[in-house]
């Protein structure tokens, strides 16, 4: 009991260094940790939950950050590159590679919360490197279903700027 209130105030204390953004129902906090960004992920949907940066055209060039979590805390997550205005493919289809770590995966009272990192610049041909300190347009979105190729019920835009602290 006692350790899950430190936890708590160290998630708490966490959060507060993080820039947070609410689009459309999803909750969305980035963190810049020495070379990596630290991703956090909320949408009240059992389903997927995704973010991408680099678009060109609607969803196409982007790179995306896609993850779900199933029997409560057992997250996947997936990473995607926008091969046309409104579909995309998984890097690893593409001849690229999954460059996200999980961290912290939950699903409960119908939301799906997710830690991702990943490298600010993973030199893969099928990821859009993560400039700091200049604004990046986001494209956010959630599906009903814990499956990737499945559309999303609500998207939102946004954009972050990274800094380091
Ligand atoms: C299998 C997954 C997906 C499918 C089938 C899909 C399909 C589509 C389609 C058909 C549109 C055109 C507008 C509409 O019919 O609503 C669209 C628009 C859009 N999608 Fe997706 N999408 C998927 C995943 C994503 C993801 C992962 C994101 C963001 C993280 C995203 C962000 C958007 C945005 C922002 C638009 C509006 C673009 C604009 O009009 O400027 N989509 N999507």
């Amino acid at each position: 009991m006692k350790w899950s209130f430190v936890l708590c105030g160290m998630l708490w204390v966490g959060m507060m260094f993080a820039e947070m953004v609410e689009v459309n129902g999803i909750r969305f906090a980035y963190e810049v940790v020495s070379n990596e960004v630290i991703f956090t992920m909320e949408a009240p949907t059992t389903g997927w939950v995704a973010v991408g940066w680099g678009a060109t055209a609607r969803m196409k060039d982007a790179d995306y950050l896609m993850g779900y979590v199933t029997n409560g805390n057992v997250g996947v997550v997936e990473d995607h590159f926008g091969v046309s205005v409104t579909g995309h493919r998984r890097d690893t289809e593409l001849g690229g590679v999954d460059n996200f770590r999980l961290i912290e995966a939950s699903e409960s009272n119908g939301r799906t919360r997710l830690v991702i990192a990943r490298l600010l610049n993973t030199k893969d041909t099928y990821d859009v490197v993560l400039a700091l300190d200049k604004p990046i347009d986001i494209i956010l979105a959630y599906g009903r279903f814990d499956n990737t190729s499945s559309k999303h019920v609500s998207i939102g835009k946004t954009k972050m700027i990274l800094k380091r602290k």
